[in-house]
């Protein structure tokens, strides 16, 4: 069997292209014969249904509450199984020891059933943002070339390194006008992220602005099979070639893919001792 890859897309601030590339991405993967599976963690703002034309009934709350996986898990029209988010303000990160349970469970059967994981994870440094990325061992740190969204970016990568065991991050630049701007702006963020520790970046590329990913999210379909000749749907096929074709780079097993659990009881210990 194939190894299960976990590949999470984070952004520093909202409104950077999280949910558009993981989306598209997914599909990417299931042009490529992999077994797909995208898991919105954006509780909250759940928004990766609807860039499938989807309406949810039961999302990732309802499993831990209990509900079957299958159940909870949708169809896209492209062939990407979809594990909606719970909106509202529900937290993957203050479980019961039920729901802890239940979530090694469902981890298991995603791994038994699927070939790539996708998380769409919540902007921003909060609990369940870091949570969410460290379930992967791919993490994608997505910005734009904004010296503000740079900083965000800079912030996050500090939290990883300091709450997660994820030692190497890919950045994505979205919005950049060229290739040539998309690495500058790769620059600018290593030097501001130069003041403390954070995990090894490396630049996977950039995503340049494209006014058919707007038309895509007002279709509700994904850029890649709306626009496939696209300069965006270009850009997201490179990512996707040097994401999924090939093994997994060496100096990625650094990171602790499948650390979700180890992670969330990391975060309750640290809840114990300032409660006690
Ligand atoms: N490369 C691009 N070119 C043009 N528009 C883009 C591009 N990437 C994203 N957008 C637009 O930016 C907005 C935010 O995109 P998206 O929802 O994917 O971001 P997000 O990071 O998931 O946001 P949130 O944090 O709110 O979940 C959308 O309106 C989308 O159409
Ligand atoms: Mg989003």
């Amino acid at each position: 069997m194939a190894s299960l890859r976990v590949i999470s897309v984070t952004g520093g601030k909202g409104g950077v292209g999280k949910t558009h590339l993981v989306a598209n991405l997914g599909v990417l993967a299931v042009q490529r014969r992999l077994r797909t599976v995208i898991i919105d963690a954006d509780v909250g703002l759940a928004s990766a249904h609807v860039l499938f034309g989807l309406t949810p009934t039961l999302h990732v709350g309802d499993v831990l509450d209990g509900a079957e996986l299958d159940e909870a898990l949708m169809s896209t029209p492209q062939g990407v199984a979809l594990l909606p988010a719970a909106s509202g303000e529900r937290s993957l990160t203050y479980l019961s020891d039920e729901q802890r349970q239940l979530m090694r469970a469902v981890w298991e059967q995603l791994a038994e059933r699927f070939d790539v994981v996708l998380i769409d994870c919540p902007p921003g440094i909060g609990r369940d943002a870091l949570f969410s990325a460290s379930a992967a061992d791919r993490v994608l740190l997505l910005a734009t070339p904004e010296p503000t969204s740079l900083l965000d970016a800079a912030t996050l990568a500090h939290a990883l390194h300091h709450h997660t065991a994820i030692r190497t991050i890919d950045v994505v630049i979205n919005g950049a006008r060229s290739d040539r701007q998309g690495q500058l702006a790769f620059g600018k963020l290593q030097a501001c992220s130069a003041l403390a520790p954070t995990p090894k970046l490396s630049y996977l590329g950039s995503l340049p602005d494209d006014h058919n990913i707007r038309r895509a999210a007002a279709l509700s379909q994904p850029l890649v099979t709306l626009a496939s000749a696209s300069p965006a749907a270009r850009a997201m096929e490179r990512l996707a070639t040097s994401l999924l074709d090939g093994n997994t780079p060496e100096h990625l097993l650094a990171n602790s893919g499948g650390s979700l659990l180890g992670f969330e009881r990391r975060l309750r210990e640290a809840d114990a001792r300032r409660v006690g």
